[in-house]
């Protein structure tokens, strides 16, 4: 296949516009059509004021900005099209219009000439129907703001023959951008694998175990996350996050792992939309989310002694080589004594079975996350039972507190927060693998440059906490609550039973 040098581009709004300007900025010849002609020009305006602020800031040469105004067309019919070896259309988000538009341009264009979709949510096979060559149909998925996101998916359909791909592969990387190939399945790769974090948070505020603003900064300070679910529910807005959670989950036939809450289809008939409406899960002033103040550190106590529990040897060593740090005095009996605080460290189990299985003292049971790490994060997570006493939930605060770490103290949850959000982000994205939609490679890649996940992308996030632990939580969190939304993935299960790491693709190809 030749090398593209001209590309049409149909729909001029935010998407048309941002792939026009990487495109030109590549020194590809650009079309830019639209039904409007107002907003085709619009664009062009927009564009010409965008490469003035690149040259101004010094981002980009004088000589370049020229150059890229140079290789934008903005064109009055979609005839004008004709001599593109590529079109792709950013128009509005209707199969039986972007169906109708493919069909119209299979009489402009050459035979040979590339029709691809930005559709988010579309199947490709299914825009590629009504063309008499649905091989030349291919997704070329981008992403918002298309300049500063650097990913695009490239999907192939059901027909599509994978030379076209292959060739928007290589014309993706000669426009700057990262390029990763998926198979035509909903979501594709970022939008299905961004179902683990929003979902799950939803479940986890649904059964009271801690309010929005307190699950946000677990994710983010005790998880490495750069937001929270409900920080970037509210940047999206609930008029875009519900249907698109309806929508994923009406597309796997009900899949467990993406069921919606009715917590946002109550906000959302609501109005309660997020940032765009000055109200969602937090209210803003100023453009600042207004949290309540945290809650007062209480005092050690001089003869406070604790026990930690031995039943864990990862979550032992770990809450034994904090317990240390911080000075406090440990009692290492076999059993736990009397008058002491008690430390669990589960992992996907809730504080109330470590009781009954253990026998403990309800009163004075407390559990600490040690999924993560504990000496470097930034906020350190408890829960006790619902029999807890206000005094050994306070010891255990202060006590984690004293070198000035913030605790968040949650109510009684398999799983705390983070272990069973990252937990089924590690899940979706082991499922992903397991289906061949993507590449475990082009997963972890598409998930950490489209959703900006810590640690690699998410299998490499889940290697590095520990596959073993997720599994861990996955089967504990599955066996307390009987819902298969933990079910764990046989990619997950099977690694963990093999020692392989979870970005092994296997030796042999199915
Ligand atoms: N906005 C996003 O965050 C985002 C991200 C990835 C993919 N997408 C997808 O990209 C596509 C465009 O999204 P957008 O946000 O740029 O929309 P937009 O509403 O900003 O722009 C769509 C443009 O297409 C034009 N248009 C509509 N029907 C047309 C037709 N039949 N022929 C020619 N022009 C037509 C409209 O006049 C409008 O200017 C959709 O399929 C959307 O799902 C959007």
């Amino acid at each position: 296949m030749q090398q593209i040098q001209t590309v049409g581009i149909v729909g001029a709004g935010a998407m048309g516009r941002g792939i026009a300007q990487i495109a030109a900025q590549a020194g590809l010849d650009v079309l830019l059509f639209d039904v409007n002609a107002d907003a085709a020009h619009a664009a062009e305006q927009t564009l010409a004021q965008t490469w003035d602020k690149l040259v101004a800031r010094g981002k980009l040469s004088a000589q370049a900005a020229h150059a890229a105004r140079q290789h934008l067309r903005v064109c009055a019919s979609l005839q004008d099209l004709a001599q593109a070896a590529l079109v792709v259309e950013a128009i509005v988000e209707k199969l039986d219009v972007k169906r109708d538009l493919f069909k119209q341009l299979e009489q402009i264009v050459s035979a040979d000439c590339i029709l691809a979709s930005n559709t988010s949510s579309l199947s490709i096979t299914a825009i590629a129907l009504a063309c008499e060559r649905p091989a030349r149909v291919v997704g070329w998925h981008f992403f918002n703001p298309v300049p500063l996101m650097k990913v695009v998916e490239i999907i192939d359909g059901l027909r599509s023959d994978p030379s076209v791909g292959d060739a928007l592969m290589e014309l993706t990387r000669r426009m700057g951008h990262t390029a990763v190939r998926a198979r035509d399945m909903p979501g594709f790769i970022v939008n299905h694998a961004g179902r683990g974090m929003n979902i799950e948070g939803l479940k986890v505020a649904q059964e009271s175990i801690a309010p929005f603003h307190v699950i946000d900064a677990i994710l983010r300070e005790q998880a490495g996350f750069r937001m929270g679910p409900f920080e970037l529910m509210d940047l999206t807005g609930l008029d875009v996050s519900h249907p698109v959670m309806e929508s994923i989950f009406a597309q796997f036939y009900g899949e467990p792992r993406f069921r919606p809450s009715p917590i946002t289809a109550v906000r959302l008939a609501g109005g309660v939309l997020g940032r765009k409406t000055g109200e969602g899960f937090y209210r803003y002033e100023d453009g600042k989310p207004v949290l309540p103040p945290a809650a007062a550190v209480p005092r050690v106590a001089a003869d406070l002694k604790i026990w930690i529990a031995p039943w864990h040897p990862v979550g032992h060593a770990r809450a034994s080589a904090l317990f240390n740090t911080l000075g406090a005095q440990i009692d290492t009996s076999a059993q736990p004594p009397e008058d002491t605080l008690l430390i669990v460290t589960p992992f996907g189990q809730d504080v109330a079975t470590l009781i009954q299985h253990h026998g403990l003292d309800a009163r004075r049971t407390v559990a600490l996350d040690t999924l993560f790490e504990l000496n470097t994060a930034s906020r350190r997570v408890i829960m006790g039972s619902l029999a807890v006493q206000r005094k050994w939930l306070d010891a255990a605060h202060a006590l984690l507190a004293a070198d000035n770490t913030p605790v968040s103290i949650i109510h009684d949850s398999a799983g705390f927060v983070a272990q069973r959000i990252v937990a089924n982000i590690v899940n979706v994205a082991c499922d992903i693998a397991q289906q061949s939609i993507a590449s475990a490679h082009d997963i972890d890649l598409a998930v950490k440059l489209g959703l900006g996940y810590p640690g690699g992308g998410p299998l490499s996030l889940g290697q590095t906490l520990g596959a073993d632990l997720i599994l861990e939580i996955l089967r504990n969190l599955h066996a307390t609550t009987g819902d298969m939304r933990y079910r764990a993935s046989p990619w997950l299960r099977q690694r963990v039973q093999l020692g392989l790491p979870l970005t092994t693709q296997g030796s042999i190809a199915a």
